[in-house]
Protein backbone atom coordinates (compact mmCIF):
# COMPACT_ATOMS: atom_id res chain seq x y z
CA UNK A 1 0.00 0.00 0.00
CA UNK A 2 2.93 2.30 0.74
CA UNK A 3 4.64 1.50 -2.15
CA UNK A 4 1.36 2.28 -4.18
CA UNK A 5 0.82 5.86 -2.64
CA UNK A 6 3.99 6.92 -2.67
CA UNK A 7 4.13 5.96 -7.23
CA UNK A 8 0.78 7.45 -7.24
CA UNK A 9 2.41 11.03 -5.96
CA UNK A 10 5.29 10.95 -7.83
CA UNK A 11 3.33 10.45 -11.20
CA UNK A 12 1.47 13.41 -10.54
CA UNK A 13 4.51 15.23 -9.10
CA UNK A 14 5.92 14.08 -12.64
CA UNK A 15 3.25 16.39 -15.06
CA UNK A 16 3.36 15.72 -18.73
CA UNK A 17 5.87 16.83 -20.71
CA UNK A 18 4.77 20.08 -23.00
CA UNK A 19 6.13 21.64 -26.12
CA UNK A 20 6.59 25.11 -26.50
CA UNK A 21 4.56 25.07 -28.98
CA UNK A 22 1.62 23.23 -29.53
CA UNK A 23 1.75 20.53 -32.27
CA UNK A 24 4.80 19.15 -33.56
CA UNK A 25 7.75 20.70 -34.63
CA UNK A 26 8.29 21.66 -38.12
CA UNK A 27 10.84 20.24 -39.48
CA UNK A 28 13.70 22.38 -41.34
CA UNK A 29 15.09 19.80 -43.53
CA UNK A 30 11.89 18.02 -44.46
CA UNK A 31 11.04 21.60 -45.46
CA UNK A 32 14.23 22.45 -47.31
CA UNK A 33 14.39 19.04 -49.40
CA UNK A 34 10.43 18.32 -50.17
CA UNK A 35 7.96 21.67 -49.39
CA UNK A 36 10.20 24.00 -50.76
CA UNK A 37 10.73 23.04 -54.23
CA UNK A 38 6.59 23.35 -54.67
CA UNK A 39 7.45 26.45 -54.29
CA UNK A 40 9.40 26.44 -58.02
CA UNK A 41 7.68 23.63 -59.64
CA UNK A 42 5.55 24.59 -62.73
CA UNK A 43 1.72 23.68 -62.84
CA UNK A 44 0.12 23.40 -66.50
CA UNK A 45 -2.08 26.58 -66.80
CA UNK A 46 -0.59 28.06 -63.52
CA UNK A 47 1.83 30.36 -63.20
CA UNK A 48 4.55 29.57 -60.29
CA UNK A 49 4.33 30.20 -56.58
CA UNK A 50 7.96 31.94 -56.94
CA UNK A 51 6.40 34.13 -60.01
CA UNK A 52 4.97 36.19 -57.33
CA UNK A 53 5.63 35.45 -53.90
CA UNK A 54 9.31 37.06 -54.31
CA UNK A 55 6.56 40.43 -53.61
CA UNK A 56 3.83 38.90 -51.91
CA UNK A 57 3.05 37.59 -48.06
CA UNK A 58 4.15 34.76 -47.39
CA UNK A 59 7.77 36.15 -49.05
CA UNK A 60 10.04 34.22 -50.48
CA UNK A 61 13.85 35.47 -51.55
CA UNK A 62 14.33 35.89 -55.02
CA UNK A 63 16.27 34.11 -56.57
CA UNK A 64 20.02 34.58 -57.52
CA UNK A 65 20.57 35.25 -61.48
CA UNK A 66 21.03 31.78 -62.53
CA UNK A 67 20.42 30.00 -59.61
CA UNK A 68 17.64 27.15 -59.85
CA UNK A 69 17.05 27.17 -56.37
CA UNK A 70 17.59 28.92 -53.06
CA UNK A 71 21.16 28.37 -51.29
CA UNK A 72 21.21 27.88 -47.23
CA UNK A 73 21.00 31.19 -45.84
CA UNK A 74 18.02 31.98 -48.22
CA UNK A 75 16.14 28.46 -47.39
CA UNK A 76 16.30 29.30 -43.76
CA UNK A 77 14.67 32.48 -44.35
CA UNK A 78 11.71 31.59 -46.20
CA UNK A 79 11.53 28.71 -44.17
CA UNK A 80 11.04 31.27 -40.61
CA UNK A 81 8.62 33.38 -43.37
CA UNK A 82 6.46 30.15 -44.46
CA UNK A 83 6.22 28.53 -41.21
CA UNK A 84 3.78 31.53 -39.88
CA UNK A 85 1.66 30.42 -42.46
CA UNK A 86 0.51 26.97 -41.07
CA UNK A 87 -0.48 25.64 -37.91
CA UNK A 88 1.43 22.69 -36.45
CA UNK A 89 -0.65 19.39 -36.40
CA UNK A 90 -3.16 20.84 -38.33
CA UNK A 91 -3.00 21.08 -42.33
CA UNK A 92 -6.43 22.12 -42.59
CA UNK A 93 -6.32 25.45 -40.47
CA UNK A 94 -2.94 26.10 -42.68
CA UNK A 95 -3.08 29.14 -45.01
CA UNK A 96 -0.32 27.61 -46.71
CA UNK A 97 -2.61 24.21 -47.38
CA UNK A 98 -5.93 25.72 -47.82
CA UNK A 99 -4.85 29.02 -49.97
CA UNK A 100 -4.09 27.25 -53.05
CA UNK A 101 -6.37 24.13 -52.51
CA UNK A 102 -9.56 24.45 -54.08
CA UNK A 103 -13.06 25.08 -52.39
CA UNK A 104 -14.76 22.20 -53.26
CA UNK A 105 -12.07 20.29 -51.63
CA UNK A 106 -12.50 22.65 -48.07
CA UNK A 107 -9.66 25.07 -49.63
CA UNK A 108 -10.33 29.03 -49.09
CA UNK A 109 -12.80 30.60 -51.72
CA UNK A 110 -10.54 32.95 -53.31
CA UNK A 111 -6.66 33.42 -54.17
CA UNK A 112 -5.44 35.97 -55.80
CA UNK A 113 -2.06 33.60 -57.16
CA UNK A 114 -5.66 31.20 -58.16
CA UNK A 115 -5.91 27.23 -57.67
CA UNK A 116 -2.80 24.50 -57.50
CA UNK A 117 -4.63 21.94 -56.34
CA UNK A 118 -8.05 20.10 -56.29
CA UNK A 119 -7.88 17.47 -54.28
CA UNK A 120 -6.38 16.87 -50.89
CA UNK A 121 -4.66 13.96 -52.35
CA UNK A 122 -2.55 15.76 -54.67
CA UNK A 123 0.68 14.31 -53.88
CA UNK A 124 2.16 17.93 -53.59
CA UNK A 125 -0.63 18.88 -50.98
CA UNK A 126 0.03 15.77 -49.27
CA UNK A 127 3.45 16.65 -49.03
CA UNK A 128 3.29 20.06 -47.47
CA UNK A 129 0.54 18.04 -44.79
CA UNK A 130 3.07 15.81 -44.07
CA UNK A 131 5.26 18.85 -42.85
CA UNK A 132 2.99 20.57 -40.75
CA UNK A 133 2.21 17.45 -39.35
CA UNK A 134 5.85 17.04 -38.30
CA UNK A 135 7.44 14.52 -40.69
CA UNK A 136 11.08 14.85 -40.79
CA UNK A 137 13.33 12.96 -43.36
CA UNK A 138 15.42 11.42 -40.29
CA UNK A 139 14.65 9.01 -37.81
CA UNK A 140 16.78 10.83 -35.81
CA UNK A 141 17.44 14.27 -34.95
CA UNK A 142 20.34 16.38 -33.79
CA UNK A 143 19.34 18.25 -30.66
CA UNK A 144 20.86 20.82 -27.61
CA UNK A 145 19.14 20.39 -24.52
CA UNK A 146 19.04 23.53 -21.68
CA UNK A 147 18.31 22.64 -18.43
CA UNK A 148 17.25 25.66 -16.44
CA UNK A 149 18.70 25.23 -12.90
CA UNK A 150 16.31 27.53 -10.76
CA UNK A 151 13.60 25.90 -13.17
CA UNK A 152 11.76 23.06 -13.37
CA UNK A 153 12.01 22.42 -17.66
CA UNK A 154 14.81 21.87 -20.02
CA UNK A 155 14.24 23.90 -23.19
CA UNK A 156 15.09 21.36 -26.29
CA UNK A 157 16.95 23.38 -28.93
CA UNK A 158 17.16 22.46 -32.59
CA UNK A 159 20.43 23.03 -34.21
CA UNK A 160 19.47 23.63 -37.59
CA UNK A 161 17.81 26.79 -37.20
CA UNK A 162 18.58 27.59 -33.88
CA UNK A 163 15.25 27.61 -32.28
CA UNK A 164 13.41 26.31 -29.20
CA UNK A 165 11.43 23.27 -30.46
CA UNK A 166 10.03 21.73 -26.97
CA UNK A 167 10.09 21.97 -23.33
CA UNK A 168 10.89 18.56 -20.95
CA UNK A 169 8.48 19.73 -17.65
CA UNK A 170 8.19 17.84 -14.14
CA UNK A 171 12.20 17.88 -12.62
CA UNK A 172 12.07 20.74 -10.72
CA UNK A 173 15.95 21.40 -10.12
CA UNK A 174 17.18 19.52 -13.22
CA UNK A 175 21.06 18.94 -12.49
CA UNK A 176 22.71 17.46 -15.35
CA UNK A 177 21.08 16.18 -18.76
CA UNK A 178 22.33 13.41 -20.75
CA UNK A 179 20.97 11.69 -24.11
CA UNK A 180 21.57 7.65 -24.01
CA UNK A 181 24.05 6.77 -27.25
CA UNK A 182 21.07 5.03 -29.19
CA UNK A 183 18.99 8.75 -28.94
CA UNK A 184 15.74 6.47 -27.34
CA UNK A 185 16.38 8.50 -23.62
CA UNK A 186 17.81 11.74 -21.68
CA UNK A 187 18.03 10.85 -18.59
CA UNK A 188 17.96 13.81 -15.95
CA UNK A 189 18.94 14.50 -12.19
CA UNK A 190 16.85 15.36 -10.22
CA UNK A 191 18.25 17.35 -6.98
CA UNK A 192 14.61 17.64 -5.36
CA UNK A 193 13.82 14.53 -5.16
CA UNK A 194 16.90 12.64 -4.98
CA UNK A 195 16.06 10.90 -8.19
CA UNK A 196 17.50 9.79 -12.06
CA UNK A 197 14.14 10.65 -14.36
CA UNK A 198 14.58 8.64 -16.78
CA UNK A 199 12.77 10.64 -20.53
CA UNK A 200 11.49 8.68 -23.45
CA UNK A 201 13.28 11.50 -26.16
CA UNK A 202 10.30 10.66 -29.13
CA UNK A 203 7.36 11.69 -26.50
CA UNK A 204 9.47 13.81 -23.85
CA UNK A 205 7.38 11.93 -21.29
CA UNK A 206 8.89 9.90 -18.27
CA UNK A 207 9.37 6.64 -18.16
CA UNK A 208 10.45 5.76 -14.58
CA UNK A 209 12.10 7.61 -11.38
CA UNK A 210 14.79 6.02 -10.07
CA UNK A 211 15.88 6.62 -6.49
CA UNK A 212 19.44 7.65 -6.10
CA UNK A 213 21.69 6.68 -2.51
CA UNK A 214 21.62 11.23 -1.77
CA UNK A 215 21.54 14.58 -3.37
CA UNK A 216 22.77 13.73 -6.81
CA UNK A 217 24.81 16.64 -9.02
CA UNK A 218 26.06 15.93 -12.76
CA UNK A 219 26.33 12.51 -14.83
CA UNK A 220 27.40 10.35 -17.52
CA UNK A 221 26.38 7.64 -19.44
CA UNK A 222 28.72 4.53 -20.83
CA UNK A 223 29.62 4.37 -24.27
CA UNK A 224 27.32 0.99 -24.67
CA UNK A 225 24.24 2.84 -22.92
CA UNK A 226 24.51 0.21 -20.44
CA UNK A 227 24.83 2.18 -17.36
CA UNK A 228 24.08 5.44 -15.79
CA UNK A 229 26.79 6.87 -13.35
CA UNK A 230 25.27 9.45 -11.19
CA UNK A 231 27.74 11.56 -8.58
CA UNK A 232 26.33 11.73 -5.32
CA UNK A 233 26.94 15.12 -3.70
CA UNK A 234 26.32 14.08 -0.17
CA UNK A 235 28.12 11.91 2.84
CA UNK A 236 31.59 10.59 1.90
CA UNK A 237 30.90 10.68 -1.83
CA UNK A 238 30.29 7.95 -4.26
CA UNK A 239 28.80 7.63 -7.97
CA UNK A 240 25.55 5.48 -8.44
CA UNK A 241 25.10 2.95 -11.43
CA UNK A 242 22.31 2.64 -12.71
CA UNK A 243 21.62 -0.91 -14.81
CA UNK A 244 19.95 1.18 -18.17
CA UNK A 245 18.48 -2.18 -18.97
CA UNK A 246 16.82 -2.65 -15.70
CA UNK A 247 16.11 0.79 -14.59
CA UNK A 248 17.66 -0.11 -11.25
CA UNK A 249 20.00 1.97 -9.09
CA UNK A 250 22.47 -1.68 -8.56
CA UNK A 251 26.14 -0.29 -7.06
CA UNK A 252 27.18 2.70 -5.37
CA UNK A 253 30.97 3.21 -5.88
CA UNK A 254 32.55 4.59 -3.11
CA UNK A 255 35.14 7.54 -4.35
CA UNK A 256 36.79 10.78 -2.56
CA UNK A 257 34.67 13.32 -1.52
CA UNK A 258 31.51 14.35 -2.49
CA UNK A 259 31.03 14.33 -6.26
CA UNK A 260 30.31 17.66 -8.22
CA UNK A 261 30.84 16.34 -12.18
CA UNK A 262 30.81 12.58 -13.79
CA UNK A 263 32.30 12.03 -16.75
CA UNK A 264 33.00 8.68 -19.02
CA UNK A 265 36.11 9.28 -20.81
CA UNK A 266 35.90 9.11 -24.63
CA UNK A 267 37.13 5.54 -25.27
CA UNK A 268 34.53 4.38 -22.28
CA UNK A 269 37.20 2.79 -20.14
CA UNK A 270 37.03 4.77 -17.26
CA UNK A 271 34.44 7.17 -15.08
CA UNK A 272 36.23 10.12 -13.88
CA UNK A 273 34.16 11.90 -10.79
CA UNK A 274 35.23 15.39 -9.56
CA UNK A 275 35.20 16.44 -6.03
CA UNK A 276 34.52 20.38 -4.53
CA UNK A 277 35.32 19.50 -0.93
CA UNK A 278 37.89 16.80 -1.29
CA UNK A 279 39.67 18.48 -4.36
CA UNK A 280 40.10 14.97 -5.73
CA UNK A 281 39.47 13.82 -8.59
CA UNK A 282 38.45 9.99 -8.83
CA UNK A 283 38.94 7.56 -11.68
CA UNK A 284 36.78 4.42 -11.79
CA UNK A 285 37.31 1.43 -13.78
CA UNK A 286 34.24 0.42 -15.82
CA UNK A 287 35.52 -3.12 -16.94
CA UNK A 288 35.77 -3.98 -12.87
CA UNK A 289 33.30 -1.40 -11.38
CA UNK A 290 36.05 0.20 -8.37
CA UNK A 291 38.11 3.02 -8.31
CA UNK A 292 41.39 2.68 -9.64
CA UNK A 293 43.71 6.03 -8.83
CA UNK A 294 42.81 9.29 -7.68
CA UNK A 295 44.57 12.48 -7.60
CA UNK A 296 43.96 15.05 -5.45
CA UNK A 297 45.08 18.87 -6.55
CA UNK A 298 45.38 22.13 -5.17
CA UNK A 299 41.43 23.30 -5.18
CA UNK A 300 38.01 22.05 -5.22
CA UNK A 301 37.50 20.28 -8.83
CA UNK A 302 34.83 21.31 -11.47
CA UNK A 303 33.95 20.81 -15.06
CA UNK A 304 36.24 18.65 -17.05
CA UNK A 305 36.96 17.43 -20.78
CA UNK A 306 39.13 15.12 -22.30
CA UNK A 307 42.07 14.70 -25.10
CA UNK A 308 42.38 11.59 -26.92
CA UNK A 309 45.68 10.16 -28.24
CA UNK A 310 45.54 8.97 -31.94
CA UNK A 311 44.43 4.96 -30.55
CA UNK A 312 41.71 7.12 -28.80
CA UNK A 313 42.78 6.69 -25.26
CA UNK A 314 42.81 9.37 -23.15
CA UNK A 315 45.27 11.66 -23.11
CA UNK A 316 44.51 14.73 -20.58
CA UNK A 317 42.36 15.41 -18.33
CA UNK A 318 41.32 19.87 -18.43
CA UNK A 319 40.13 20.69 -15.58
CA UNK A 320 38.46 23.65 -13.72
CA UNK A 321 39.15 24.87 -10.21
CA UNK A 322 37.91 26.56 -7.46
CA UNK A 323 38.49 30.04 -7.22
CA UNK A 324 41.05 29.87 -10.01
CA UNK A 325 40.19 31.67 -13.78
CA UNK A 326 41.80 29.43 -15.91
CA UNK A 327 42.36 25.68 -16.35
CA UNK A 328 44.66 23.02 -15.50
CA UNK A 329 45.84 19.81 -17.21
CA UNK A 330 46.49 16.73 -16.12
CA UNK A 331 48.24 13.88 -17.69
CA UNK A 332 46.24 10.86 -17.77
CA UNK A 333 49.34 8.29 -18.40
CA UNK A 334 51.48 9.73 -15.13
CA UNK A 335 48.35 11.16 -13.69
CA UNK A 336 49.99 14.50 -12.79
CA UNK A 337 49.42 17.88 -13.44
CA UNK A 338 51.52 19.06 -16.41
CA UNK A 339 50.20 22.61 -16.59
CA UNK A 340 47.74 25.73 -15.35
CA UNK A 341 46.95 28.57 -17.43
CA UNK A 342 44.97 31.60 -16.65
CA UNK A 343 42.45 33.03 -18.46
CA UNK A 344 42.70 36.40 -20.08
CA UNK A 345 42.25 39.44 -17.78
CA UNK A 346 41.49 42.36 -20.84
CA UNK A 347 42.46 45.58 -19.29
CA UNK A 348 39.98 48.05 -18.90
CA UNK A 349 37.37 45.69 -18.75
CA UNK A 350 34.38 45.27 -16.42
CA UNK A 351 35.23 42.38 -14.13
CA UNK A 352 32.27 40.40 -12.32
CA UNK A 353 32.86 39.27 -9.11
CA UNK A 354 29.44 38.37 -7.62
CA UNK A 355 27.40 35.20 -7.44
CA UNK A 356 30.51 33.55 -9.03
CA UNK A 357 29.65 30.43 -6.66
CA UNK A 358 33.43 29.19 -5.95
CA UNK A 359 34.07 29.06 -9.67
CA UNK A 360 35.16 32.04 -11.96
CA UNK A 361 35.25 29.56 -14.73
CA UNK A 362 32.88 27.00 -15.17
CA UNK A 363 32.44 25.05 -18.56
CA UNK A 364 34.64 23.30 -20.91
CA UNK A 365 34.31 22.16 -24.51
CA UNK A 366 36.43 20.64 -27.20
CA UNK A 367 35.45 20.52 -31.09
CA UNK A 368 34.89 16.61 -32.38
CA UNK A 369 38.44 17.43 -34.29
CA UNK A 370 40.15 17.93 -30.99
CA UNK A 371 42.08 20.84 -32.32
CA UNK A 372 40.15 23.63 -30.40
CA UNK A 373 39.42 24.21 -26.38
CA UNK A 374 36.69 26.74 -25.04
CA UNK A 375 36.42 27.91 -21.43
CA UNK A 376 34.22 30.26 -20.18
CA UNK A 377 34.90 32.91 -18.11
CA UNK A 378 32.55 34.46 -15.60
CA UNK A 379 34.57 37.54 -14.59
CA UNK A 380 34.39 38.81 -18.04
CA UNK A 381 30.78 37.34 -19.60
CA UNK A 382 33.17 35.96 -22.02
CA UNK A 383 34.20 31.85 -23.52
CA UNK A 384 38.00 31.87 -24.13
CA UNK A 385 38.88 30.09 -27.28
CA UNK A 386 42.37 28.17 -27.17
CA UNK A 387 44.05 25.99 -29.73
CA UNK A 388 45.41 22.05 -28.71
CA UNK A 389 47.67 20.93 -28.23
CA UNK A 390 49.73 23.69 -27.40
CA UNK A 391 46.69 25.53 -25.63
CA UNK A 392 47.75 28.80 -27.15
CA UNK A 393 44.92 31.91 -27.02
CA UNK A 394 42.89 32.35 -29.74
CA UNK A 395 40.14 34.63 -28.87
CA UNK A 396 37.75 36.12 -25.94
CA UNK A 397 33.95 36.51 -27.12
CA UNK A 398 31.60 37.94 -24.75
CA UNK A 399 28.22 36.22 -24.39
CA UNK A 400 26.74 37.75 -21.24
CA UNK A 401 26.55 37.24 -17.87
CA UNK A 402 27.69 34.65 -15.92
CA UNK A 403 28.31 31.81 -18.72
CA UNK A 404 28.10 28.50 -17.59
CA UNK A 405 28.48 25.20 -19.09
CA UNK A 406 29.08 24.83 -22.98
CA UNK A 407 27.85 21.70 -25.51
CA UNK A 408 29.52 21.00 -29.04
CA UNK A 409 26.77 19.23 -31.56
CA UNK A 410 28.21 16.53 -33.42
CA UNK A 411 28.85 18.52 -36.40
CA UNK A 412 31.27 20.57 -34.60
CA UNK A 413 30.04 23.77 -36.16
CA UNK A 414 28.74 25.86 -33.10
CA UNK A 415 29.39 26.00 -29.48
CA UNK A 416 26.24 26.36 -27.14
CA UNK A 417 26.99 28.56 -24.08
CA UNK A 418 24.34 28.52 -21.63
CA UNK A 419 24.24 32.02 -20.14
CA UNK A 420 23.24 31.79 -16.34
CA UNK A 421 22.68 35.33 -15.61
CA UNK A 422 20.87 36.00 -18.52
CA UNK A 423 18.31 33.14 -19.04
CA UNK A 424 19.87 32.52 -22.68
CA UNK A 425 21.98 30.34 -25.17
CA UNK A 426 24.14 31.87 -26.47
CA UNK A 427 25.07 30.14 -29.83
CA UNK A 428 28.60 31.01 -31.14
CA UNK A 429 30.07 30.16 -34.37
CA UNK A 430 33.91 27.76 -33.90
CA UNK A 431 34.97 28.56 -37.65
CA UNK A 432 34.29 32.63 -37.22
CA UNK A 433 34.10 32.90 -33.51
CA UNK A 434 30.90 35.46 -33.43
CA UNK A 435 28.41 34.95 -31.49
CA UNK A 436 25.45 34.04 -34.53
CA UNK A 437 22.25 33.65 -31.99
CA UNK A 438 20.77 34.51 -28.53
CA UNK A 439 18.19 32.31 -27.23
CA UNK A 440 15.76 33.12 -24.79
CA UNK A 441 15.38 29.82 -22.32
CA UNK A 442 14.24 29.29 -18.86
CA UNK A 443 15.30 30.07 -15.29
CA UNK A 444 19.40 30.08 -14.81
CA UNK A 445 20.92 27.53 -17.45
CA UNK A 446 23.65 25.62 -16.53
CA UNK A 447 24.01 22.21 -17.66
CA UNK A 448 23.40 21.64 -21.51
CA UNK A 449 24.30 19.35 -23.60
CA UNK A 450 23.37 18.03 -27.20
CA UNK A 451 23.17 14.33 -29.17
CA UNK A 452 21.09 12.40 -31.10
CA UNK A 453 17.21 12.21 -30.62
CA UNK A 454 15.60 9.08 -31.88
CA UNK A 455 12.21 10.56 -33.53
CA UNK A 456 10.12 7.36 -34.93
C1 LIG B 1 -0.31 35.15 -59.65
C2 LIG B 1 0.43 35.41 -58.44
C3 LIG B 1 0.44 34.34 -57.38
C4 LIG B 1 0.78 33.02 -57.48
C5 LIG B 1 1.23 32.28 -58.72
C6 LIG B 1 0.66 32.46 -56.17
N1 LIG B 1 0.21 33.41 -55.29
FE1 LIG B 1 -0.18 33.12 -53.33
N2 LIG B 1 -0.91 35.00 -53.19
C7 LIG B 1 -0.88 35.93 -54.20
C8 LIG B 1 -1.52 37.16 -53.73
C9 LIG B 1 -1.71 38.43 -54.54
C10 LIG B 1 -1.90 36.93 -52.39
C11 LIG B 1 -2.62 37.90 -51.46
C12 LIG B 1 -4.11 37.96 -51.80
C13 LIG B 1 -4.81 36.70 -51.40
O1 LIG B 1 -4.78 36.35 -50.21
O2 LIG B 1 -5.35 36.05 -52.27
C14 LIG B 1 -1.50 35.57 -52.10
C15 LIG B 1 -1.69 34.96 -50.88
C16 LIG B 1 -1.19 33.73 -50.55
C17 LIG B 1 -1.25 33.15 -49.22
C18 LIG B 1 -1.99 33.70 -48.04
C19 LIG B 1 -1.27 34.79 -47.30
C20 LIG B 1 -2.13 35.34 -46.17
O3 LIG B 1 -1.95 36.52 -45.91
O4 LIG B 1 -2.92 34.62 -45.57
C21 LIG B 1 -0.62 31.96 -49.29
C22 LIG B 1 -0.40 30.98 -48.13
C23 LIG B 1 -0.18 31.77 -50.64
N3 LIG B 1 -0.52 32.87 -51.37
C24 LIG B 1 0.50 30.65 -51.07
C25 LIG B 1 0.79 30.41 -52.40
C26 LIG B 1 1.38 29.19 -52.91
C27 LIG B 1 1.79 27.99 -52.02
C28 LIG B 1 1.49 29.32 -54.23
C29 LIG B 1 1.99 28.30 -55.22
C30 LIG B 1 1.41 26.98 -55.10
C31 LIG B 1 1.00 30.63 -54.56
N4 LIG B 1 0.60 31.27 -53.44
C32 LIG B 1 0.97 31.14 -55.86
C33 LIG B 1 -0.36 35.75 -55.44
C34 LIG B 1 0.07 34.56 -55.98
Amino acid sequence: MMIISLRATISIAFSVAALAQPGPVLDYRFYKERVQPVFLEKRAGHARCISCHTHRIPPLVPLAKGAMTWDEAQSRANFTAWKQFVTPGAPMKSKLLLHPLAASAGGDHFHAGGKHWNSTADPEWRTLADWVNGKTLESRVVRVLQSNSAGDDIHVIDPAVNEVVGRITGTEVPHGVVISPDGTRIYVTNEALTALDVIDSRTFLPIRRIPLSGRPNNLDVSIDGAFVYVGIRQGAGAVDMIDAGALANIKSVPVKGEIHNVYVTPDGKFVVAGSIAASTISVIDTATQTLAWTLTLSAGIRPMAFTRNADGSTKQIIVQLSDFHGFAVVDFASRKEIRRISLPDPPGEHKETEGLQGSPSHGLAITPDGKMLWATSKHYGAIAAYSLPDCKLLTFVKVGSHPDWLTIPPDGKNVYVAVAGDDTTVVVDNATRKVVKTIRVGSVPKRVTSGWLQRE
